[in-house]
């Protein structure tokens, strides 16, 4: 099968973890500029003060991506380059760093699609409360504002968040990510719906702007599925279901939050703090929304929980959707399968539970506009007589298309595909050590890009739309 013309073959990266030039032409610090800095926060103390320089060699990037014949680049606008107080003075040379690039991406014809938050906080929001303090929400729409009027007339694709439920739950019960606070359910439901209202208001500015173009929103997608049959396990999956997707889909799509969840919530005392304008606005935004991103890596495999599991310590690897962790409720735990097959970074590998994940949606959501806006495979490459044989990311890559292309073959309306990441940048927590890339970075050689196997193999399927994986 070959993918429609109107069906973008992409790549994606987000600018805290490429850019570099952490503190140059007037850029605030963020959150994550501060967080890296504290010792143990990260991977060997790395941070993404000069990344892999794309700040200053984005040309040779873009240039780089049209050889492959990329569609369509996936990346993010950096908040603190261009307020980097947060909100006050705009910087214009943040504007200027932009513009530039989306002008090199239009060079080559190759569509820019803009997040407009990627994790990265000007770190002057943190220190007056972050994403629970209700002040960011403003802050937030009048940043999209000029986002969407600085670059609108040639951007048409923006994405308000990238994975909410990462920030707010490594920002709020892991502690992994910015601010680290550790356990604490209350906070981090209230900051889900602070960054639902966000969205929600910058998706309704967006259309009174009346830009022409899209918006939406991009969540993990990782679908729960129960061990086996037994019912306790398939009530774990249910409510895993309900708490890591319903709870992030619905209020975005539907308007409104999961009953389920909701009741639960009153029970323990975690119904966040809502005025009826809140939750007007999302349910108003809802019919605007244009279409869903999903980043799918993996699905989750869970069990029942029959006694309180200690809480795990939480490090660098415990993190970053391994499996073995309860609930935050204690529910239900990721178990890890012996049939099933996984990354060195113990993600699992499984193309099915992408397409049976897209499934449960459509069965919830009906034919919603989805781009798959990330999916790759982490890895160690190897350097095989000076190649970059990646074989292991085009299998990756190439049985996930496949489960694409059934899923398209289903009913489901999926608008495009970007795979992470388009270079080898920085993971926020596990280094330079786990690449993504199609493209290779030295950081042996004052950081040199090469074209590394998987290169060459997506320029062929993008200019064959597809048509051979199945016979590959
Ligand atoms: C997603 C993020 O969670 O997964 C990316 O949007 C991230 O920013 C990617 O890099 C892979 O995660 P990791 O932890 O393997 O780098």
């Amino acid at each position: 099968m070959k993918f429609p013309h109107d069906f973008l073959f992409g790549a994606a990266s987000a600018a805290y973890q490429l850019e570099g030039a952490w503190n140059e032409d007037g850029k605030g610090m963020s959150n994550w500029d501060e967080f890296v800095r504290i010792p143990g926060k990260t991977f060997e103390g790395t941070t993404g003060d000069v990344a892999v320089d794309h700040y200053h060699r984005y040309r040779e990037d873009v240039r780089l991506m049209a050889e492959m014949g990329l569609e369509s680049y996936r990346f993010s606008i950096s908040w603190p380059r261009i307020f980097p107080d947060g909100g006050g003075q705009v910087n214009q040379k943040g504007l200027d760093f932009y513009n530039n690039l989306i002008d090199e991406c239009l060079k080559y014809g190759i569509v820019p699609f803009v997040t407009l938050y990627h994790w990265d906080l000007p770190l002057a929001l943190e220190k007056q409360g972050g994403w629970h303090n209700k002040a960011t929400i403003d802050a937030f729409v009048h940043y999209a504002e000029v986002c969407f009027n600085a670059f609108g007339d040639r951007v048409k694709h923006f994405i308000t968040f990238n994975e909410m439920i990462m920030f707010c739950g490594n920002g709020y019960l892991t502690g992994a990510h910015p601010p680290g606070i550790t356990n604490d359910p209350k906070k981090y439901f209230q900051v889900t719906h602070n960054v639902f209202v966000a969205h929600a208001r910058a998706v309704l500015a967006y259309k009174r702007l009346k830009q022409f173009g899209e918006i939406g929103i991009t969540h993990v997608f990782n679908p729960a599925f129960a061990v086996d049959n037994h019912e306790d396990n398939l009530f774990a999956a249910r409510h895993a279901n309900e708490f890591d997707t319903y709870w992030y889909y619905d209020p975005v799509l539907k308007g409104h939050y999961p009953e389920y969840v909701l009741q639960q919530l009153q029970k323990s005392g975690l119904t966040p703090d809502w005025d009826p304008q809140e939750l007007a606005d999302l349910q108003a935004a809802a019919p605007q929304n244009d279409f869903i991103g999903l980043n799918y890596y993996q699905p989750m495999r869970v069990e029942k929980l029959h006694e309180v599991q200690q809480p795990i310590e939480h490090s660098r690897e415990t993190s970053t959707l391994a499996p073995g962790k309860a609930s935050f409720d204690n529910v239900y735990r990721t178990v890890k399968m012996a049939d099933k097959i996984y990354t060195k970074w113990d993600w699992e590998i499984s193309p099915e539970g992408f397409l049976d994940g897209l499934l449960m949606l459509q069965a919830r959501y009906g034919n919603v506009k989805i781009y798959i806006t990330e999916n790759g495979l982490g890895d160690e490459d190897p350097i095989i007589e000076g190649e970059i044989c990646d074989i292991p990311r085009i299998n990756y890559i190439k049985t996930h298309l496949i489960a694409l292309q059934h899923a398209i073959e289903k009913g489901l309306n999926v608008k495009g595909y970007y795979a992470w990441s388009v270079i080898d940048l920085l993971s926020w927590l596990n280094g330079y050590k786990k690449q993504y890339g199609f493209i290779y970075v030295d950081h042996n050689d004052n950081l040199a890009r090469r074209k590394k196997a998987s290169f060459y193999w997506y320029q062929h399927v993008i200019a064959t739309r597809g048509a051979e994986l199945q016979n590959q």
